[in-house]
């Protein structure tokens, strides 16, 4: 009986990984997606529009192609419905700001992931980043999360509070929704200054301004607002150590009245930590981005809750591989 050969595609999908990113980096980038939206072009219209050569423009259309978020049919080319979703103008969630952000801010990090495995790191380098820089990083995280921001407020009952307070709470992406549907809520964000400044720049575009109130400071040394009925971290976790985690849920509790709701949202794995697999493949870039981070177990999370004096209520998902630990102060 012959033996099936054992295919090594998982090797060569993985090995090649990196150069898929780019090409769909570089596909955002040249503003493929913007202008493909929702009609069709063959590569010399669109090499003409974009301002690329169509010889090589095809390179990065044909594996657009091969990976699933353009369609061809003799020389045109369209998106396909998941790139008009994510990737266009029209996109219900406009995933470009992320790929924008990987593309552009996370790839040099990466080269040193060998050796921060190896010998770990206690020069994550602090640089000083440009407004613009900061823009890019914060939209970029506010994109990859707006679906679990959008199902919390779909999900969760947030009429039963009065003032959320938002810890490391970014552009406010988590808040809007939330408050949108929710008119008696109230809230505070938190965040770094630099952060604080584009949550601002946010929050008065989307006209709710009026009900947040934006306070910059380092959430593990300020001074926390002790009014506050429900408590969101949400993608925080993951960016600090066990030790780190439990000095934080502390904190919070120290400044929380009994009965509030401390609100978790992560890419909360099983206790394998490989699925969702999203989340076990984030794992390195959490690492790399503070030196510190991880993903972490549904069940190490609520180890470290009932050890700060939180009670779990409840885990439930939320978009995709994000999903929410629902804790009460006792
Ligand atoms: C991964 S982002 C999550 C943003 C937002 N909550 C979301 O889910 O889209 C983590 C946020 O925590 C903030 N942060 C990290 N350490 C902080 C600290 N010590 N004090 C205040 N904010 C902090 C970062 O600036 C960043 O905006």
């Amino acid at each position: 009986m012959s033996m099936q050969p054992i295919s090594p595609e998982p090797v060569l999908r993985a090995t090649t990984g990196f150069m898929a990113a780019r090409l769909l980096g570089a596909a955002v980038e040249l503003g493929v997606f913007d202008r493909l939206g929702s009609g069709s072009a063959d590569q010399d219209e669109l090499g003409r529009q974009i301002g690329v050569p169509p010889r090589r423009l095809h390179i990065v259309l044909d594996a657009m192609v091969s990976i699933g978020l353009l369609a061809r049919q003799g020389k045109a080319y369209r998106c396909t419905p998941v790139a008009v979703a994510y990737l266009t103008d029209d996109a219900e969630t406009d995933m470009r700001p992320f790929v924008r952000f990987m593309h552009r801010m996370r790839y040099e990090s990466w080269l040193r992931l060998e050796e921060v495995v190896r010998v770990g790191t206690d020069a994550v380098e602090e640089k000083a980043r440009s407004q613009e820089e900061q823009a890019i990083i914060s939209e970029g995280i506010a994109a990859v999360t707006s679906p679990a921001a959008r199902a919390l407020a779909d999900q969760y009952d947030f009429s039963q509070h009065q003032h959320l307070l938002d810890i490391g709470g970014g552009t406010g992406s988590f808040l809007r929704p939330a408050l949108s549907r929710y008119p008696q809520l109230r809230s505070t964000l938190l965040d770094q200054a630099e952060v604080a400044e584009v949550a601002r720049r946010r929050m008065g575009e989307s006209g709710l301004s009026d009900r947040v109130s934006i306070q910059s400071g380092d959430f593990f040394t300020c001074q926390l607002p002790a009014d506050a009925d429900a408590v969101l971290l949400a993608n925080v976790v993951h960016i600090f150590s066990p030790e780190r985690n439990r000095e934080l849920l502390g904190r919070l509790r120290a400044s929380a009245a009994a009965g509030s709701r401390l609100l978790l949202v992560d890419f909360w794995t099983d206790a394998s930590h490989a699925e969702p697999a999203f989340a076990a493949i984030m794992a390195g870039e959490f690492l790399l981005a503070s030196g510190e981070g991880a993903v972490y177990s549904v069940d190490e999370i609520s180890g470290w809750l009932r050890e700060t004096h939180w009670s779990v209520l409840e885990h439930v998902g939320l978009a995709g591989p994000a999903s929410l630990v629902v804790a009460e102060a006792v």
